[in-house]
């Protein structure tokens, strides 16, 4: 048993940047979505891991607000990689108890995406075992400005006092707002820094960096990652 000071529970939400695939796609003279295609493995290892240990919201940053930028090719691809995951998984997520859920400016989402998605959501509605959300065309800005938005047009409507904004109404308004703060944060790829992810979200949060690049990230890898966090101690800005 750890010391009572330490949490020996799952973390309930855990938030992973996948990033590395193009690195280790270069690495073998293959294409960036070659990399990507290689993710889709990790993902599913990861889901079970996940789900086995208790963990309860699994939320996966899979495309940034930041990486339209990139080739009309490589997103033309990785929307595509996307809606073959959800077609090859949606059975298993429902057998599993799997709910997926999706956040990000998905209005942006090639259609046949969308469909995928929304079709693959309908499907899961009823499992609550853990729920597995993507971020997809996801950025943290992007989110807390359309939140600020959508308080201040209910205070234009005179809905809502400007002294009844706080904590709680502003996170109601958030893509996230089904899900609990974050407790761990993984970043594989080896960068040490969050890149627009969930940055309300994760205040409290255990950051884990790793320089294993997503395509290599495994169960034993994150098994260390939840053991990890497991041997933390979490103060919440309390004296102790
Ligand atoms: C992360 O891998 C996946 C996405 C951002 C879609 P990258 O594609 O960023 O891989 P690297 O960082 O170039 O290796
Ligand atoms: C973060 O990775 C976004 C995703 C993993 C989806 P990036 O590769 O886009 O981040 P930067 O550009 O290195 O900060
Ligand atoms: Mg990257």
């Amino acid at each position: 048993m750890p010391p009572a000071t330490q949490s020996a529970a799952a973390p309930s939400h855990v938030g992973i940047i996948m990033d590395g695939n193009g690195r280790w796609a270069q690495a073998r003279g293959l294409s960036r979505s070659e990399g990507h295609r290689a993710g889709a493995g990790p993902v599913r290892t990861i889901l079970k891991a996940a789900h086995r240990e208790g963990v309860r919201h699994l939320t996966l940053y899979a495309f940034s607000t930041e990486n339209w930028a990139r080739s009309d090719e490589e997103v033309g691809n990785l929307f595509a990689l996307l809606a073959e995951y959800l077609d090859s998984e949606t059975a298993e997520l429902l057998a599993s108890g799997v709910r997926l859920s999706a956040m990000g400016a998905l209005d942006r989402l090639p259609s046949f995406a969308r469909q995928a998605l929304s079709e693959a959501m309908k499907a899961t509605a009823g499992n609550d075992d853990l729920t597995l959300t993507l971020a997809l065309s996801y950025g943290s800005r992007a989110e807390l400005a359309a939140a600020t938005r959508a308080l201040a047009e209910k205070v234009k409507s005179g809905a809502l006092a400007p002294e009844e904004i706080d904590e709680a109404r502003l996170a109601g308004q958030l893509w996230s707002a089904d899900l609990p703060d974050l407790d761990l944060l993984i970043r594989t790829g080896g960068e040490r820094r969050v890149s627009n992810f969930m940055l309300w979200q994760l205040a409290y949060a255990e950051l884990l960096f790793t320089d294993t690049l997503w395509p290599d990230f495994g169960e034993a890898d994150f098994l260390a990652a939840l053991a990890d966090f497991q041997g933390r101690r979490r103060r919440f800005g309390r004296a102790e």
